[in-house]
């Protein structure tokens, strides 16, 4: 379960008059969730069908069995999510078979070399996941993949090793497996890449990497009825936004939540970040970042605030010199430096969750979908497009040209 106690944490920089403003707009935006247009949010149809749901499952057994490395082809929302889970949830080390690789989520020819050298003489089985099946960095991955995929198997294994997730109709990836037959995924109509963790798009490889995706949906259904919660840390940041506050560090304290961080940066990023408006999402992995971007928060431009996330019960080690649990001091880490930042200019909240489990992080994950979504809608803005992502495509199109 997660524990919201944001506001307790910055009602130093945040009164009571603040919020009565918004109770018009957030009465009129709950209603939209609940029961209006947007509602949609909050029904787990909307991210994966039972049928869908139980394709992946079988899908994934079959990877599991078959491959030693599986690559996931993708960028944004289309391959963030995934890595965030995996990373909070599997081991460092000794991780289960088969191996998974990210691709396409950049253009640097060295790590396309070293990856396609260490993958040419393993089985591999590749997830091409574009909602639009036309970006370039994906596009260019499939494309320079095919090429070791077409001489390692025949056109009959190719169809269940190249495995696409797409959108229903359009693209040129839906397209291709129409004709070819691949085993497909969709990318369900109304959930944006950034959105889509909690579809086929993240659930294949997360479900590949032994992860209980069952588990993790369970996780999402409990944020569900939970619309106010959200809300609630959405007018916070809105009203800290215009207190001036531009900039929210999301901070963890578990590195394995590091790729959680980078995926709230797109999560917000995308979302809110438009026509001159926004906040601009960075993150801290503390202790570590407390001893380089620490001095800023607590003493820098006045600028930023800080959304923490703690895990409660956390596994641990005896530190028999301090006589103390190594979890317990990390915790008063965390105490402190909210209270050091909440003290000075930062406001600082912090959000819980008991452990890091499935379930937690599929709640964490449907909680900051909302709010992100809120978010936008505060600040009068689409939260569904990203039309600034554009603009140097359109140039890199032209140089192509
Ligand atoms: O959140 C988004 O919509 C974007 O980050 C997309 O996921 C990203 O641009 C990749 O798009 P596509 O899945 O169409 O290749």
């Amino acid at each position: 379960m997660i524990n919201f106690d944001f506001h307790k944490y910055v009602n130093k920089h945040i009164k009571k008059e603040d919020k009565v403003e918004y109770l018009e707009k957030a009465k009129e935006i709950k209603a939209r969730f609940v029961e209006g247009d947007l509602s949609y949010w909050n029904k787990l149809d909307t991210f994966v069908s039972k049928d869908e749901l139980y394709k992946i499952i079988e899908t994934s057994k079959y990877i599991k069995e078959n491959c030693d490395i599986f690559v996931v082809i993708g960028i944004g929302g289309s391959y963030m999510g995934a890595k965030a889970v995996i990373e909070a949830l599997s081991p460092m080390f000794n991780r289960k078979s088969p191996e998974i690789i990210f691709l396409g989520n950049n253009l640097c020819a060295e790590e396309y070399s070293e990856i396609f050298d260490y993958i040419k003489e393993r089985e591999v089985i590749v997830n091409v996941i574009s909602k639009s099946g036309t970006t370039l960095e994906p596009s260019v991955a499939y494309h320079l993949i095919m090429k070791i995929m077409k001489d390692k198997y025949s056109e009959e294994d190719l169809k269940k090793r190249v495995i696409m997730t797409t959108d229903r109709e359009k693209g040129d990836l839906r397209k291709e497996a129409n004709e070819k037959g691949n085993t497909t995924f969709t990318v369900p109509d109304n959930v944006g890449g950034r959105f889509s963790v909690l579809s086929p798009v993240g659930l294949l490889p997360i479900a590949v990497a032994g992860i209980n995706i069952v588990k993790l949906l369970n996780g999402a259904t409990e944020s569900f009825s939970r619309v106010d919660r959200a809300l609630e840390y959405a007018i916070i940041r809105d009203i800290l936004y215009h207190k001036n506050k531009y900039i929210e560090s999301f901070t963890v304290y578990n590195p394995k939540l590091y790729y959680f961080t980078e995926w709230l940066k797109q999560l917000f990023g995308e979302t809110q970040g438009k026509n001159g408006k926004g906040i601009y999402p960075t993150s801290c992995v503390n202790t570590r970042d407390l001893h380089s971007l620490g001095q800023f928060l607590q003493d820098g431009k006045d600028l930023i605030f800080e959304t923490v996330i703690g895990i409660d019960k956390d596994k641990t080690i005896r530190l028999d010199e301090y006589d103390i649990e190594l979890n317990s001091l990390n915790r008063i880490a965390l105490d402190m430096v909210a209270t050091a930042h909440n003290n000075g200019h930062t406001p600082s909240g912090i959000i819980t969750i008991d452990e890091k489990t499935e379930e937690t992080m599929g709640e964490l994950i449907h909680f900051f979908v909302l709010a992100a979504i809120m978010g936008a809608l505060l600040l009068e803005e689409n939260p569904f497009d990203q039309p600034g992502v554009e603009d140097y495509k359109k140039l890199i199109q032209e140089e192509l040209k």
